[in-house]
């Protein structure tokens, strides 16, 4: 039997009320770590954020995610980004070239500014020890509780084929990448606020089942566990809607990507939806196609919205498209040709992720160490 605190029971069995409420709580905890990490204290933090290889890094993810990850990075706390590569068998026959995926990826980040002196990056199909955990975690969770996951149902109708086992099993699989590397903050959009909490529940159950032991089989006095807590911290980024008003996703050929080219770049701005309506307004939830646009063009720019929407008027949605466009190809100019430089090198990028991969093994196989010593599975071999 599975022991579960009340508690546990009722976050995990979530009704609409309680995903309200957690939203709530993950909010008001994720702005209190804001508040303790503005006030310099990072120390406490070890942050852990990564992106499955899928396709190619967009603008979406420059301003929602690639942005913030740096501004931690430089405000001191220990930062790992994961490429999470076996994430991407999860829903898909058809993987796409991995490989040239994962290049990019180091590439983007490298030219968005994580600095490998600072950060580490990894790719998790390198580290062992978060497969091993996996098998260890899968025994703290009830198959009930998994289909219960809301992204991971809305995952499966997206998918519409029949759910593997490895789509079902993914949010633990998640929890043993951040628990691996003994990350106790991570970054992520709502949508992953549900794999956090069952990334919680697996680090208590684990806990409490095994408490911590040293080397010789005492437990250790004063121990919290093992396993470390780890938060959401939600994005202060900017949620960008695709070219055409929709989710922005590479399946629905409405981004940017950061490698596309100054004229693909036109090519696709020049595609998007506007309205019939030549004066330019910014109304997010009247004209919400124009008021990404203008959203976008304003956090390249660094004018208001409001602003660059008085600047053009009457101009219609050309000349707010080619507003879009210059803003964006001037804005990403700098990283485009740092991510063109950086690919001329793969042998670096490689490097890099290669010391990442060897760094994230050690401290995952020190982790395992301590969880198997902790249930006595340490045979002095
Ligand atoms: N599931 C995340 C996504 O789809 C990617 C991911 C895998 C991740 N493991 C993680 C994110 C651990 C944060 C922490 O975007």
């Amino acid at each position: 039997m599975i022991e579960m605190a009340s508690h546990e029971t009722e976050t995990t069995r979530p009704n609409e009320t309680d995903t309200r409420a957690t939203l709530r709580a993950a909010r008001e905890t994720s702005d209190r770590i804001w508040q303790d990490i503005r006030a310099g204290r990072t120390e406490r933090y070890r942050i852990l954020t990564g992106d499955r290889p899928t396709g190619f890094l967009h603008i979406g993810h420059y301003f929602g995610t690639l942005k913030s990850r740096v501004e931690l990075q430089n405000l001191g706390i220990d930062t790992t980004v994961l490429i999470a590569d076996y994430q991407v068998i999860t829903d898909r026959d058809n993987i796409g070239n991995v490989r040239e995926y994962v290049l990019n990826l180091v590439a983007d980040y490298l030219a968005a500014g994580i600095d490998p002196a600072k950060s580490t990056i990894f790719c998790h199909s390198q580290v062992p020890a978060i497969h091993e955990m996996l098998v260890i975690f899968l025994s703290l969770v009830t198959e009930a509780e998994l289909h219960r996951n809301p992204t991971v149902k809305a995952e499966m109708e997206a998918a519409e084929r029949p759910m593997t086992g490895l789509l079902l099993t993914y949010p633990v699989h998640q929890a043993a990448d951040i628990l691996c590397a003994q990350a106790n903050l991570v970054p992520v959009g709502q949508d992953q606020l549900p794999h956090l909490e069952q990334t919680r529940v697996v680090a208590k159950r684990f806990n409490k089942r095994y408490p911590q032991r040293d080397a010789a089989g005492n437990k250790v006095k004063d121990s919290h566990g093992v396993l470390p807590l780890a938060q959401a911290l939600l994005g202060r980024g900017s949620m960008i809607l695709g070219t055409d008003g929709q989710k922005m996703s590479k399946s629905r050929h409405n981004t940017v990507e950061l490698g596309a080219s100054a004229e693909e770049t036109a090519k696709i701005i020049k595609k998007a939806v506007t309205d019939s309506n030549r004066e330019i307004t910014y109304d997010p939830v009247g004209r919400p196609e124009v008021a990404n646009l203008l959203l976008i063009a304003s956090l390249c720019t660094g004018q208001s919205p409001e602003d660059l929407a008085a600047e053009i008027g009457s101009g219609g949605g050309g000349a707010l498209k080619q507003l879009v466009t210059e803003a964006l190809n001037e804005h990403l100019a700098a990283h485009r040709a740092r991510r063109a430089q950086l690919l001329e090198d793969p042998g670096y990028l490689w490097g890099v992720l290669r010391e990442g991969n060897e760094k994230v093994a050690d401290l995952g196989a020190d982790t395992l160490r301590a969880m198997k010593q902790a249930m006595g599975m340490n045979y002095g071999f």
